[in-house]
């Protein structure tokens, strides 16, 4: 391949912060300018890992790794440059053109985590339309949810096992390390196989603006703690710079001029069911800059929908600071006490909804 253009690789680094990117794979805690956590790369009990938000780098004053975030993820998820560079601009949402790869493309991490994850996509697919998804179909069943958003939305059905997938895929070839840097699998202790991170949850798959299956969220069907398991960050998903819903919405939300913004995934299917197809979802974060700014490539008017609680009035609160700061135009809509977009849709109908919207 043609080296990736130096301008390119600024653009890219200009737009994410080190403590961001890094916040995905480590818990880092303040520490005055700076932030603190124990060393990913050496064993340590007190923490001598530094991140520092003005210099755009990391230290470690016990084993003298250092560098930047680029530096960082080739280290931590053993990758080389190109595909370092490659996670951070899906992180960055920058599109590297004629990106052919280090030697073959379809070699790359990024690659081998798309394909494990369109496997489990269908994996969890078909289970729910299998004797073991029985408990699962009735359960989207009682919550309105028809095929047809079934198909369209991908859903599925994690079993309650602790290996299901991570058989399915091992027999498909897909090495474990990769199911591991997908998120998919959870490591065990020493000796023992990876396990499964999603079970006996109703399965939400999340994709990018481009229609790339990068990420999943899991819901339990009981009430069970935690409501949600997503995918943690991965070289192909970053939770800051998604929007839910967003590839099936993009073309509504050209069409009508505005984008609705909600809270959950539930928020988005119950609605786009209901022909209601310019909504799109943070999934449960405070709405971010990079949010804001894929969003902007279809459209400058953003109504927030958010919740009817006090989690939900904070949450539009905030949002609507980045989206102002970020040269949107917003309107907030209040719903009825008690009530969520999923809910509120369910019961009174689309008419309704557009004309609170
Ligand atoms: P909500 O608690 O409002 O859930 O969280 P919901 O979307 O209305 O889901 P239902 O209707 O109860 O099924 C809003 C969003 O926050 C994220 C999810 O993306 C969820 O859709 N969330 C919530 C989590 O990631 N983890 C949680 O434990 C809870
Ligand atoms: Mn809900």
């Amino acid at each position: 391949m043609g080296r990736i253009p130096r301008e390119t690789i600024d653009g890219i680094l200009d737009r994410l912060d080190i403590v961001e990117v890094l916040s995905g794979y480590l818990q880092l805690r303040r520490a005055g300018r700076n932030f603190k956590t124990c060393c990913p790369f050496h064993n340590e009990k007190t923490p001598s890992f530094v991140v520092s938000p003005d210099k755009q780098i990391y230290h470690c004053f016990g084993c003298q790794e250092g560098g930047n975030v680029i530096d960082f993820l080739m280290k931590y998820d053993g990758l080389d440059f190109p595909e370092a560079i490659k996670t951070l601009a899906g992180k960055a949402g920058v599109e590297i053109p004629d990106y052919a790869g280090s030697g073959n493309a379809s070699d790359s991490l990024y690659s081998k985590i798309c394909e494990a994850n369109k496997m489990a996509g269908t994996f969890y697919r078909d289970v729910l339309k299998t004797p073991k998804g029985k408990a699962a179909g009735e359960y989207l069943r009682a919550r309105g949810i028809n095929d047809e958003a079934v198909s369209v939305f991908g859903l599925g059905y994690a079993p309650r096992e602790w290996e299901a997938l991570s058989k399915y895929c091992r027999s498909r070839k897909i090495p474990a390390d990769v199911l591991r840097k997908a998120g998919l699998t959870v490591a065990s202790e020493k000796g023992r196989n990876d396990y499964d991170r999603f079970r006996d949850r109703i399965i939400f798959p999340i994709y990018n603006e481009r229609g790339v299956l990068v990420a999943f969220g899991g819901r339990a069907m009981d009430g069970k703690l935690p409501k949600y398991i997503n995918s943690p960050e991965t070289s192909v998903y970053s939770k800051s710079g998604v929007l839910y819903g967003l590839n099936l919405s993009k073309k509504g939300i050209r069409e009508k001029g505005y984008a609705i913004l909600v809270e959950g995934y539930m928020d988005v299917v119950a609605p786009f069911q209901r022909g209601i197809n310019n909504v799109v979802a943070t999934s449960g974060t405070a709405l971010t800059s990079r949010q804001v700014e894929i969003l902007k490539k279809y459209t400058d008017t953003a109504v927030m929908v958010f919740d009817s609680d006090q989690a939900g009035e904070d949450a539009s609160l905030r949002g609507l600071d980045i989206l102002v700061e970020n040269g949107m135009r917003v309107r907030v809509v209040t719903l009825p006490a008690g009530d969520d977009p999923d809910s509120f849709v369910s019961r009174e109908g689309r008419e309704a909804f557009y004309s609170l919207v």
